[in-house]
């Protein structure tokens, strides 16, 4: 077996296990809740090592909390010891434990040993050494209802251990199906909103048209309006997705909004989209000083982003502003956002 990573002496880190050969998603899954986490898979399948400035008390729940389909069993590590195959081996695994001086004399703790690789001794083997050296140092072992558990995660030469009070050790429920064929997967919860907003108001969409996207990034309204039409203008100062980026009927803009203002060269379009993050009043007053960049009787689509609880007054001073410019404004609550409302509108002829 190749070299299991070693543990970075700075920040907490955790395995993290998952299905063979879901790896990638897994990890950004585990950074969808940990950005600065830095994971790396371990040559065995299925096994992930996280390192994050998070300590495992804020690491763990957050982890657990999040909504994912692809983490296993998460586990809270302190050190990791170098062995060989030898028997000799448990005996360096419970000198690693004592060392960390953990848990505490009159604590109840339970030791479990996951061995992969060729040795010559046993998981019961590391766990009998380990238990024996902690009760020494006046920890209580206990099979029923330890207070601790003491995970030693062996990948051949390497033994990592955690040695943490028992409710950080957490086991998510996999949820192995793939929901989308290999490429269909949805760039984000943005793309599959933008679906639904053609569905729901009959969005005016044909292969000949021009559209702008403004807060286009990471682009999943991009992707859904390149399929749709001939040309999408996605303006936003963050980077699209690389995916995205490279369609050939898209053009991205690394510009605000604003800034697009002062252009003369991009033309008139036949679908203007907007959900930029920013406040709704200031958002509208941009669109409508767009209007005349959109055909008169075409559509534009606009979020109206929720950035205080006062939601009527939001969508009424955004709709007021808007009618200057636009009209059949129509409003709609699209599911699973409670964040925002959707309008959709026509310029004035
Ligand atoms: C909710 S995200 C957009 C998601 C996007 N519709 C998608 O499908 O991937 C909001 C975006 O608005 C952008 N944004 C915020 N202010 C902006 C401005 N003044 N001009 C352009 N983009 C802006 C942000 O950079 C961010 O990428």
């Amino acid at each position: 077996m190749p070299n299991a990573p070693d543990l970075t002496s700075e920040g907490y880190s955790l395995l993290i296990t998952t299905a063979a050969g879901r790896e990638v998603e897994a990890r950004r899954e585990v950074k969808a809740v940990l950005p600065d986490a830095v994971v790396k898979g371990l040559f065995l399948k299925g096994n992930l090592l996280a390192s994050t400035a998070l300590p495992p008390e804020r690491a763990i729940p957050a982890l657990a909390a999040a909504q994912t389909d692809l983490l296993a069993r998460l586990v809270p590590l302190d050190t990791q010891v170098r062995i060989t195959p030898s028997a000799e081996a448990p005996a360096l695994i419970a000198q690693a434990a004592l060392r960390l001086n953990k848990p505490p004399a009159g604590a109840k703790f339970l030791v479990e040993c996951r061995r992969r690789g060729q040795h010559e001794f046993t998981s019961r083997d590391v766990q009998v050494a380990v238990g024996r050296a902690l009760e020494e140092q006046g920890a209580l072992a206990e099979f029923d209802t330890p207070d601790w558990l003491v995970a030693v995660e062996i990948f051949q030469q390497v033994a990592y251990l955690g040695i943490f009070p028992r409710e950080l050790f957490v086991t998510k429920q996999l949820h192995r199906a793939r929901k989308y064929a290999p490429g269909q997967r949805p760039l984000n919860r943005a793309q599959l909103k933008l679906s639904e907003i053609i569905e729901r108001f009959g969005l005016e969409l044909r292969p000949d048209m021009r559209a702008l996207d403004l807060g286009a990034a990471p682009g999943g309204w991009t992707k859904v309006l390149a399929e749709h039409v001939a040309e999408v203008v996605a303006v936003d100062p963050a980077d699209l997705d690389p995916g995205v980026a490279a369609l050939s009927n898209v053009r991205h803009l690394a510009l605000h909004t604003q800034e697009l203002l002062e252009r003369s060269d991009l033309g008139r379009f036949d679908l203007i989209t907007n959900d930029m993050n920013r406040d709704p009043d200031e958002s509208a007053a941009l669109l409508c000083r767009l209007a005349a960049w959109l055909q008169p009787g075409r559509q534009a689509v606009m979020t109206i982003k929720f950035v205080t609880r006062d939601r009527r007054r939001h969508i009424r001073d955004a709709t007021g502003i808007l009618a200057q410019q636009y009209e059949q404004i129509r409003v709609r609550r699209m599911p699973h956002n409670a964040k925002e409302v959707t309008a959709v509108m026509r310029r004035r002829a």
